[in-house]
């Protein structure tokens, strides 16, 4: 029923004249001359099924059978033809052929409204079950504690299965795997264990045992004991210390609730007394959209139960999109009912809801992935990511353990360093391994060991001109910020020697003192000597290498050199040399040798403080995010195109100075990712211009980007 009639197969099977039919007419066809046990109702058919199958096999019991779903266990089939004239079947009532079966005993596991697609009303689907009642020779089982079987099947001297009734038992224990059940009433055994957990599962091993001696099968107390269990039914696809991840097929709210409740159960009875337990982290994809639009206040109740939730796109089994059927809207009632819980959602995004669900995991977690449609594949497809990046993980463990056998006491090392925070834009992840060399020699020990190993190394300065990726940085991460790198050595001959680690601001505040003249226009630029001649910064009409005699540097195989500024090639906003190489810092020559008027300095500065602060934003960015092309100003560009407060997410363009993009509070760095690409768009739609970031994109690059 799930598959519309543009199906190529079944566009195939009319043109060749082939009839198609449905499952439930196939079945119902195949066991119109058996003794058909009809499994049915709203929630837990199918593992009801199941354990009534696992019973009846072993107790020896050679009954056929037709399960609507897969064994976890791969070696047993689905369906088995039988020898004793009876088969016992999986009934779906979604699509009405429920109304071809007349079996010898009906199992209704429960009835809730479900399937607005093909039923208008509740009324509609209970008739439905009821004449499939009427219709049953023998007796029909239902459950102690559904009162809407109890009305709709009024009459018909149904047998009952739960804590009381005919068939009654309850849990009496637990082990690891296992319930054991105390049984009572018409059972004829008092014991039962079964490899399963929550209560809906009790109701339903009841409900299975109980069919199978109604059928005359005597199955022995462990007989449920090893049940392999149902595909997609609580599955466990990874379990550590850490993480417990598995796969469920619930897709109706009040199946969300029961798995959320055993979920809870079962994370607080693993957790020791007295520490927290685990968070119950839901990834769901809603199941067809009618049903969604449908219960979408009850999914919201049901989902709120959880500790964080991930959404995917709905998935429409054969549905086209209707309103209030979409994961959007589903977003939207979850946040309206439980407004502090997370919730994630991107529309048509699968990469981004794994990678948020990455982000969003933490130890302890069991994680779960719910729904009908294909959410499995995303569970397989997440586990794998995260067995790759728990590999990577103990790789960079490893790193970060053996560069810190190489290095000083003094030398600070950090494994997964939050970056957001050391740069002017506050954005973006962590860095895989963080060092601050203290000296050269750590710093060189440092970069020898890392290019031996093949891993990245980037180097980061006051971290005013660079976008780290909201993923992180996967490379050793290196900041001259320790306090021996930030020299400043004034020489008798007016010439100043500065360590690459040296502020700028501090750079012009000490020149001032030692009557220094030619820094000024440096006090503005938020970085240190060290970016500032790998990006030859500049502003106010000065450039670093304006000032710069020498710099000395360390190869990437860690060879220290001095180059003199005329064996280097530097242009705006680019050092060649310094793409690859360490700038380890440099003999500054400033313009004007002779000593000028402190105040007339100090005048200087002021000025042209005084025309950044009008001209340029004070929230976070990460200074001018375009170069300037050959003769025009990007920020004019950007202006004219109109894109002044132009917004994605918490990144905007200033409306200052269309060249910076500041940082509104909670921007990622995908937002202004997303922003760069837009103005690149619009600027070259309205001025044919393309602009070329000047800001680094870290550990990445901007082609793979734009
Ligand atoms: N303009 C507009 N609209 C705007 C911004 C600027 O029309 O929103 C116009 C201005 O009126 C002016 C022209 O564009 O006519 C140039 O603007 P501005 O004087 O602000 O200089 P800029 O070229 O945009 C450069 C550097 C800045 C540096 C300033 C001051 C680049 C990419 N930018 O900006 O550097 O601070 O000069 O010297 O070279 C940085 O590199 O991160 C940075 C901030």
């Amino acid at each position: 029923s799930a598959i519309g009639a543009s199906h190529p197969m079944i566009r195939a099977a009319r043109a060749r004249g082939f009839p198609v039919v449905r499952r439930g007419e196939v079945l119902a066809e195949v066991t119109r001359d058996l003794r058909l046990v009809a499994v049915c109702g709203s929630h837990g058919k199918t593992t009801t099924t199941a354990l009534l199958i696992a019973a009846l096999r072993a107790a020896e019991f050679p009954a056929g059978y037709v399960l609507g779903g897969l064994f976890a266990d791969e070696t047993l089939a689905p369906a088995w033809v039988g020898t004793n004239g009876w088969v016992v079947a999986e009934i779906d009532e979604s699509d009405g052929t429920i109304a071809r079966f007349s079996p010898a005993l009906t199992v209704v596991v429960n009835l809730d409204w479900d399937h607005p697609d093909h039923y208008r009303h509740p009324r509609d689907l209970e008739v439905a079950f009821r004449s499939l009642a009427e219709r049953t020779r023998g007796p029909v089982l239902i459950s102690e504690h559904c009162d809407d079987s109890f009305r709709v099947f009024e009459g018909l001297a149904p047998l009952r299965f739960g804590s009381s009734g005919e068939f009654s038992g309850e849990r009496a224990g637990e082990t690891a795997d296992c319930t054991l059940l105390s049984l009572g009433g018409r059972f004829r055994k008092c014991a039962a264990t079964v490899r399963v957990k929550g209560d809906f599962n009790v109701a339903n091993t009841l409900a299975a045992l109980a069919a199978a001696e109604l059928m005359g099968a005597n199955p022995v107390e462990g007989a449920l004991a090893d049940f392999p269990g149902v595909w997609r039914r609580q599955s466990v696809l990874w379990a550590d210390d850490a993480l417990t991840v598995l796969e469920d097929y619930a897709h109706h709210p009040a199946e969300i609730r029961a798995l959320i409740g055993s979920l809870r159960r079962q994370v607080q009875e693993r957790t020791p007394a007295g520490a927290d337990a685990g968070r119950i982290v839901v990834a769901f994809q809603p199941h067809r959209f009618s049903r969604t639009a449908q219960f979408k206040a009850e999914f919201a109740t049901a989902l709120a139960l959880a500790d964080s939730v991930h959404l995917l796109d709905t998935y429409g089994a054969g549905e086209s999109p209707m309103p209030g059927g979409t994961s959007a809207e589903l977003e939207g009632a979850v946040r309206q009912i439980a407004p502090l819980l997370p919730v994630h959602y991107r529309p048509d995004d699968r990469a981004g809801f794994r990678s948020g669900l990455h982000r969003g995991s933490r130890r302890g977690d069991l994680i779960a992935f719910v729904g009908a449609g294909d959410i499995g594949e995303e569970a397989r497809l997440w586990v794998e990511e995260m067995q790759r990046l728990l590999e990577q993980e103990r790789r960079w463990d490893g790193l970060a353990r053996m560069l810190q056998a190489v290095v000083s006491a003094e030398t600070m090392l950090t494994r997964e360093e939050s970056l957001a925070e050391k740069t002017t834009m506050r954005v973006g992840g962590a860095a895989r391994v963080y060092a601050e060399p203290a000296n050269i020699e750590d710093l060189q020990a440092i970069v020898r060991h890392v290019v031996k190993e093949a891993v990245p190394v980037v180097m980061l300065g006051r971290g005013s001109n660079v976008l780290i990726p909201d993923k992180g940085v996967d490379a050793v991460v290196i900041s001259l910020s320790h306090a021996s790198w930030q020299i400043f050595e004034p020489r008798p001959d007016g010439r100043v020697w500065v360590g690459a680690g040296l502020r700028l601001k501090n750079l012009c505040g000490l020149a001032i003192k030692s009557g220094l003249a030619g820094f000024e226009f440096l006090e503005g630029i938020p970085g240190n000597v060290g970016g500032a001649l790998r990006m030859n910064a500049g502003a106010m009409g000065g450039w670093m290498f304006d000032v710069v005699e020498e710099v000395r540097l360390m190869t990437r195989t860690g060879e220290i050199c001095t180059l003199r500024k005329s064996e280097m090639h530097v242009d705006y906003r680019h050092c060649a040399e310094l793409t690859e190489a360490v700038a380890l810092g440099a003999l500054l020559k400033p313009s004007r040798a002779s000593p000028a008027d402190d105040q007339v300095i100090k005048r200087q500065i002021d000025t042209y403080r005084d025309k950044r602060h009008q001209t340029q934003p004070r929230e976070p960015s990460a200074g001018c995010i375009f170069k300037n092309p050959p003769g025009n100003s990007a920020g004019r560009l950007i202006d004219q195109a109109g894109l002044k407060g132009e917004r994605i997410g918490g990144a905007e363009v200033s409306t200052v100075h269309a060249n910076f993009i500041v940082n509104r509070g909670g921007a990622s760095c995908a937002d202004v990712i997303a922003l760069v690409r837009r103005i690149r768009v619009r600027v070259q739609e309205s001025s044919g211009v393309t602009l070329e970031p000047e800001v680094l994109l870290y550990g990445s690059e901007w082609v793979r980007e734009l």
